[in-house]
This record gives structure tokens, sequence and C-alpha cells, in this order.
């Protein structure tokens, strides 16, 4: 069974028909080539295929694709500057060498994109909270650890008392 769906991807409108058994991760990526938005393990366990929709870290490959319908998603490639620069979050990935393979990278981009758009305070224990749905065969998470509260410049609270 198909349903017609209207539903924007880093600003652009697409109108789909989609399969109603179709996950946005198979959406995205196989059919409108969104190829940032990696499939690891396809069961919700390790954030590589994660997307914003509305401004919130979702698992694409949990989320049916007839959700979308009007919705707004951004995918990594939608994260960089209008004049093709990296974004704030991006450079601070690259800096703090928190990107080996760079299977996680989008994934964990975005998580920390939706943490800095938040406007909120986070501690160093609610930011790991914020990235524990991310795995990283790589790089051991002190680095990307390091990235995210670059990222929150400003917006690290510091005290003791955990929210
Ligand atoms: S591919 Fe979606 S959480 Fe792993
Ligand atoms: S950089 Fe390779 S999985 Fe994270």
């Amino acid at each position: 069974m198909f349903k017609k769906i209207a539903f924007s991807v880093n600003g652009k409108a697409f109108n789909f028909e989609v399969d109603i058994r179709e996950s946005l991760l198979e959406l995205l990526r196989n059919r409108l080539g969104y190829t940032g938005v990696k499939k690891g393990c396809g069961v919700g366990e390790c954030g590589a295929c994660s997307v914003l929709i509305d401004g919130i870290p979702f698992d694409s490959c949990l989320y049916l694709a007839v959700w979308a319908d009007g919705k707004q998603i951004t995918t990594i490639e939608g994260v960089a500057e209008k004049n093709g620069e990296l974004s704030k979050v991006q450079k601070a990935f690259v800096e703090e060498g928190a990107v080996q393979c760079g299977f996680c990278t989008p994934g964990l981009v975005l998580t920390t994109k939706a943490m800095v758009e938040s406007g909120e305070d986070y501690t160093r224990d609610q930011i790991k909270r914020e990235l524990s749905g991310h795995l990283c065969r790589c790089t051991g998470y002190q680095s990307i650890l390091k990235a995210a509260e670059k990222s929150l410049e400003g917006h690290i609270c510091t005290c003791i008392k955990e929210r």
C-alpha cells in the first residue's frame, strides 16, 4: 500500500509516494540519494542513521517514511553554511580529531547541532547522555565529547547538581 506525503529535506520540498512499510532511512538514502544518512544496525542501536525531524534527532531506520508527512528533515548534507564552509559543529569535530572512518560522524554532528540549537545549557553528563545513542568504533569517544563541548561553548553548565 502506498501513500503520498509532502515533506522537506534540507529546505527542499518533496511530494513523494511511499510504501507504508518503508523506513525514512530507505527513502532518504536509497531513493533520494542522501547517502550521508548511514545504515549501521538497522534496528535503532547505533545512531548512524540519525536525522533531525523538526529539529529533533531520530533514528531514521525506526521512523516510517509516512510519518514524515508535513515534517522538515535535516541530514548531514544540509549542515554546512550557505557559503559552503563547514558549520561550527563540523569544524569542532575536525579540530578535535573526532572523525576517523566517519561512519558515525553524520549522526553525532546532527545530535550535537540539535543541542546547540536548543539554546539550553548542558553539563558534561548531559552531553554524554545526549550522545549515548551513537556508537563509534574508532575514536574512543573522548575526542567526540571534546568536539561536542567545543560546539556548545558558552552553554556548558558547571553546576554540581545534575538536572
Ligand atoms: S542504523 Fe539506525 S540506529 Fe543503527
Ligand atoms: S569514526 Fe569510525 S565509527 Fe566513529
